[in-house]
């Protein structure tokens, strides 16, 4: 098994940390466009490997993709972060071209991948790359439900005071600031629906505060997140790799599913080694379906967007 992370920077890197330390390849290629980064990550991270006992192999290379040739999996996180006051939107300009020729790249050496998109806006990106790849639907899937979920359960938890582990929750949607819905109502503790415990005001907190998680720590950091964009990217290339058909909130192609057609959007899907494998139906509600079809609007006017670049 081979992966090949694109983008050596905060994300791609801390992705790649995590599929090394998991030990889920034998081979871990990262690439970057800045002479040497991808060589220097890759070697920073080669010498933990004593000390964390993995014997994943981490070739760096600055733009050379035939190193990537027969990725199983490969990872885009390339294109700039946003800085603070920025929507994941504004990158768009800049991100789109990168991620075009990132994955026509990839897929010049490893026509067989599966491509998670990371770069942002990350449902844009992710339509981007089905149609710039001609790749069947399956095989393209944008990494932000993941970690938007994980986002839900960490405020879920800090409110509940009990372990991230016994909850479940789901973030449908876009992966915007405003497109991604957040279904407290669906959302358990250990199989009871949290609003058992919390107030219909707090719960409206979490979705929130989950809501602008990303812009949250943006502010904090001066730049974009990285350490659960990352961990929720490792994530995902395990379930890929490992057929573990779990099923994760991924932004994937709709025909039709969940009322939408000709666009990439959060839906919960099972992920096995053929990338993503169904759709879930979760049966919205009225309110939940017209939060849905509001957030698919907003991501269609984006996809519009890439027609004027
Ligand atoms: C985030 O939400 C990187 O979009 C990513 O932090």
């Amino acid at each position: 098994m081979k992966v090949t992370v694109v983008g050596a920077g905060a994300v791609g890197a801390t992705c790649a940390d995590n599929i090394a330390r998991k030990e889920l390849v034998k081979e871990l290629v990262l690439v970057d466009i800045k002479e040497g980064f991808a060589e220097g990550k890759a070697l920073d991270m080669m010498q933990t490997a004593a000390l964390l006992g993995f014997d994943t192999q981490i070739i760096g290379s600055t733009n050379d993709y035939s190193k990537t040739a027969n990725s199983d999996v490969c990872v885009i996180t390339s294109g700039i972060p946003r800085k603070p006051g920025m929507t994941r939107e504004e990158l768009i300009g800049t991100n789109a071209k990168i991620v075009e020729e990132v994955s026509k790249n990839l897929l010049k050496y490893s026509p067989n991948t599966i491509i998670v998109v990371i770069s942002n806006p990350m449902d844009t990106m992710t339509y981007l790359t089905l149609k710039a790849t001609g790749l069947p639907k399956n095989r393209v899937i944008g990494m932000g439900g993941i970690l938007d979920s994980a986002r839900f359960k960490c405020y879920l938890q800090q409110a509940l005071n009990c372990s991230a582990n016994d909850l479940h929750g789901v973030v449908v949607g876009g992966h915007g600031d405003t497109t991604m819905i957040p279904l407290t109502r669906l959302a358990t503790l250990n199989g009871l629906p949290v609003a058992n415990f919390l107030s219909e005001e707090q719960l409206q907190k979490i979705a929130a505060d989950t809501m602008v998680g990303g812009a949250t720590l943006t502010k904090l950091l001066g730049t974009s997140a990285w350490y659960a964009p990352g961990a929720a990217g490792a994530a995902l290339v395990e379930a890929i790799l490992r057929d573990e058909r779990k099923v994760f909130p991924c932004c994937v192609s709709l025909e039709g599913e969940y009322g939408q057609n000709d666009i990439c959007l959060g839906v919960p899907v099972v992920i096995g080694k053929n990338g993503w494998e169904s759709i879930i139906d979760y049966k919205l509600t009225d309110a939940e379906q017209a939060a849905f079809n509001k957030s698919a609007d907003a991501v269609r006017s984006m996809n519009e967007v890439l027609k004027t670049l």
